[in-house]
């Protein structure tokens, strides 16, 4: 079939959800891709921040071929090895005693919903459930996450949204100081604030939060479905700040590419779910589990990959900061290892297309910030091949 059959197939029919870039991927191996028509692609999309080993990591696709052979799906009414060890190697590596398993970012984020106002209720045994997120964040798109996120342009059409959210601005402990109240019962934010432009708070912010949130007994629970599975240069964010979280929320690269998520949370927290308060027929699928299993082994066992992350992403940030000195409407450069932003003067959509056109994919936010998240395999000549067009597209602008 020729692309253009296949572009005018899917208009045809999938819902009208995505502004996609007018290109099929049909083959991915390490930090690149290839469409329809053979093009080669370096990617610094990852499937937003899925593919953090690259793409088709061996190990991954040989530990999904093994489960597929073996056993794919069971539900929850059964235990299955997988779930079991993945949740083992997830407690062995973080703050967390116990782990829920779910499909996606935002049913993780709806489990820690969940788990949060029902910890208040049924431990706490007080009536608390409201859950203050950041100005700017995002959660996922279902109603719960959709209602902590706290962008009235992902709301527009869809009121009324869940009660029980309050806003206050990101990176102002001060602004949640003042927003607590008695029916407070956790705190839920971003280590650095993906879709909401790669925002990086103060080194302290995580520090005195986690205090505030011991001082007057509320959950901190941490959104790590960007910024966790080493993306930011340790396994997860919250290593940068010194603190533990009550609550942690993972997906994208858990997977290696395959869709899962996961709520993470100490067992003091994770006694309020009990059999029939929560659940998810796919939810620790085998499959799902054996690849991500293989996808934490890699990450871990390699000692090259995340240790490499702060040092790849300062040489992009350096890259980029020439381009901010060179041309006037790059407004910022930031970021924190590999989950980079260029803020510009103007729309970032343009520039989107034409990295396409010489056969680079980026990414842009908040429709000004040029968004980064490459493999996390990503190499220096890479980067400079990113820079170098970059440079190009802008000095035509
Ligand atoms: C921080 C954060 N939380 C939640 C989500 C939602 O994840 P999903 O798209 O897997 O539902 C995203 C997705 O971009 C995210 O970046």
């Amino acid at each position: 079939m020729i692309t253009s059959d296949i572009l005018a197939d899917s208009h045809k029919y999938i819902m009208n959800t995505y502004s996609r870039q007018p290109i099929v991927l049909v083959k991915g191996r390490g930090t690149k891709v290839y469409d329809s028509d053979g093009r080669e692609y370096v990617d610094f999309v990852s499937g937003v921040a899925v593919c953090n080993l690259g793409h088709c990591h061996p190990r991954v696709v040989v530990a999904l071929q093994k489960q597929a052979q073996r056993l794919m799906h069971v539900s929850n009414h059964f235990h299955n090895e997988p779930q079991i060890n993945l949740a083992k190697a997830l407690v062995t590596g973080s703050f967390a005693d116990k782990v829920f398993f779910c499909n996606s970012g935002t049913e993780a984020v709806e489990a820690a919903i969940k788990l949060a106002r029902r910890y208040a209720r049924e431990v706490l045994k007080q009536d608390r459930f409201e859950i203050i997120t950041m100005r700017g964040a995002f959660h996922g798109r279902t109603y719960g996450s959709l209602s902590a996120t706290a962008q009235e342009k992902f709301h527009k059409g869809f009121e009324p949204i869940v009660p029980g959210f309050r806003y206050v601005p990101f990176n102002d402990i001060g602004a949640i100081e003042g927003a607590l109240n008695g029916h407070t019962c956790a705190v839920l934010v971003e280590p650095i604030q993906g879709e909401g432009g790669v925002i990086v708070p103060s080194p302290l912010y995580l520090k005195e939060l986690r205090a505030l949130c011991d001082k007057n007994n509320i959950l901190l629970m941490l959104d790590e479905i960007q910024t966790g599975l080493g993306r930011t240069g340790r396994l997860y964010g919250y290593e940068h700040a010194g603190i533990l979280p009550d609550v942690m929320m993972l997906a994208k690269g858990l997977g290696g590419g395959m869709p899962i998520g996961a709520l993470l949370a100490t067992d003091k927290v994770s006694q309020a779910f009990t059999p029939g308060t929560h659940g998810s027929t796919f939810g620790g699928n085998p499959l799902a589990c054996a690849a991500a299993i293989a996808s934490i082994e890699a990450l871990l066992e390699d000692n090259i990959i995340i240790p490499n992350v702060a040092q790849l992403g300062t040489y992009f940030l350096q890259g980029l900061g020439k381009l901010k000195q060179k041309y006037s409407f790059v407004r910022d450069v930031r970021g924190q290892g590999l989950l980079i932003g260029m803020e510009l003067d103007v729309p970032g959509k343009d520039i989107v297309s034409a990295c396409l056109r010489d056969g680079l994919l980026i990414n842009c936010t908040m429709d000004t910030v040029l968004r980064f998240m490459p493999p996390l395999i990503i190499s220096e000549e890479e980067i400079d091949l990113l820079i170098e067009a970059l440079d190009r597209i802008f000095a035509k602008r």
